[in-house]
């Protein structure tokens, strides 16, 4: 049986969406086909394993869930894929257990971005998911702009500033930003959840909304706000030879702005949508009213509402995108639409999407499971095809003597 290692939590402003999407997959698993390993990364970074924490409820009191759970790590070293405790004693030894897949269930920074892609690398542990570039390029939305650009994917007019610059050069960058046109929106450039996003309608907004941005991160964007929006989200998983689009959704927003709120605090009555796994059978239900339940608990029309030719279109798009960023295993693209000119941008690519999208596989009328089964075996496969690469030639170049000095500036070239 392989043995699976989810990573979780995370030290990020998604970690409680983490915690939801990591359980909503875990107990989407039928029991014995995989040997889970849940491993929570707490918001200060520290590893834990331990049963307890597959059970949601268990997350009302954390200082007693992670007293029940072991302090764990993984070395940086090629080849050891062993998760090691902390406290070892003589009925139990260092090792845990040797993971053979890793799958990091983690949103925004540390998780998502390619930081823990980057490690699993190193170590050489196949892991499920985009690898760590096509992780950082849809993280920070200035790389995004910038491989659609350059593959001829639409988006949205931008600039983009630091907050130094926007402070010390105040009038040109403003200048800049105004070129493009009100109303515009400014974001952090690697954030998610809505978190720091605003409109600006004029001078004096545009001053507040780069401010509250400034919060968050010193990399600030600023776009075009696109008229009439129709927000369409269109999963895609797979690599890069194979890979597929789900159907489209359509979230429905409160305000302008696709809140955290919406996001993650519907009514989960997803109309006309995946009814089927909010939560798993064992996991227990995410309680209160308020429905944490991720992205399956927004309110969503799917499919959207759209003609069959746009439809095909955005797929299209969608599958596009996903190959030129060269992603693996499961993303979510989102997109904007003018719905009376009918113009269409990508958005922002999530490589790691709440709730892994399963309700948008199951409303294409594929098991969830059945995608996830095909992602951990494109982890594994393309970790054979990795391993069979060259990453050294065998050629010693200081046994040849010649050209090479201690100094700097020394060595011929
Ligand atoms: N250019 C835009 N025009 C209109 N609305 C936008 C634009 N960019 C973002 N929004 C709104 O803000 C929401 C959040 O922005 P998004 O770029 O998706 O950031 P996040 O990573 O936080 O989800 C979107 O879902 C949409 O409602
Ligand atoms: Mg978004």
């Amino acid at each position: 049986m392989i043995t699976l290692g989810v990573f979780f939590g995370g030290m990020s402003v998604e970690h409680e969406i983490s915690v939801i999407s990591a359980l909503q997959t875990i107990h989407a698993f039928p029991e014995f086909k995989y040997n889970i390993v849940p491993i929570y990364i707490s918001k200060d970074g520290e590893w834990y394993t331990g049963p307890g924490l597959t059970a949601v409820q268990n997350y009302r009191n954390m200082s007693k869930l992670l007293s029940w759970c072991e302090k764990v790590y993984m070395t940086p070293n090629r080849g050891d894929f062993n998760l090691y405790r902390y406290k070892s004693n003589m009925f139990k030894g260092k090792v845990v257990t040797k993971i053979d897949v890793a799958f990091p269930i983690l949103h925004g920074s540390y998780g998502e971005d390619g930081s823990l892609q980057g490690l699993f690398e190193m170590i050489g542990i196949p892991y499920v998911g985009s690898n760590l570039r096509a992780s950082n390029i849809a993280m920070d939305k200035i790389a995004t702009k910038y491989m659609c650009k350059a593959n001829n994917i639409p988006c949205v007019d931008y600039m983009w500033t630091t907050d130094r610059e926007w402070f010390e050069q105040h009038d040109a960058k403003k200048a800049e930003a105004e070129e493009i046109g009100y109303p515009l929106i400014v974001k952090p450039a690697g954030l998610g959840s809505s978190v720091g996003i605003s409109k600006a309608a004029n001078s004096e907004e545009l001053d507040a909304a780069v401010e509250l941005a400034s919060k968050f991160t010193d990399k600030i964007i600023i776009e075009k706000m696109v008229q009439n929006l129709q927000e369409i989200n269109c999963s895609v998983y797979g690599s890069y030879h194979d890979c597929h689009a789900s159907v489209l959704e359509e979230p429905v927003r409160s305000g302008d702005i696709l809140s955290y709120k919406d996001k993650y605090m519907g009514s989960g009555s997803a109309k006309g949508g995946a009814k089927g796994m909010k939560f798993g059978a064992k996991g227990g239900k995410f309680g209160s009213k308020s429905g944490s339940q991720g992205m399956s608990g927004s309110q969503r029309k799917c499919p959207a509402d759209l003609p069959e030719d746009v439809t095909k279109y955005i797929q299209q798009l969608a599958i596009k995108t996903f190959k030129e960023m060269n992603a693996t295993g499961i993303i979510r693209i989102d997109f904007m639409r003018d719905s009376v000119n009918g113009d269409v941008y990508v958005n922002e690519i999530n490589a790691i999407p709440g709730s892994l999208a399963f309700y948008l596989w199951e409303a294409t009328g594929k098991k969830f499971v059945d995608v996830l089964d095909e992602v951990i075996n494109i982890a594994i496969k393309e970790a054979q095809e990795k391993h069979k690469l060259k990453v050294s030639f065998d050629q010693n170049i200081f046994a040849m003597g010649a050209g090479i000095s201690p100094k700097l500036g020394g060595a011929k070239r």
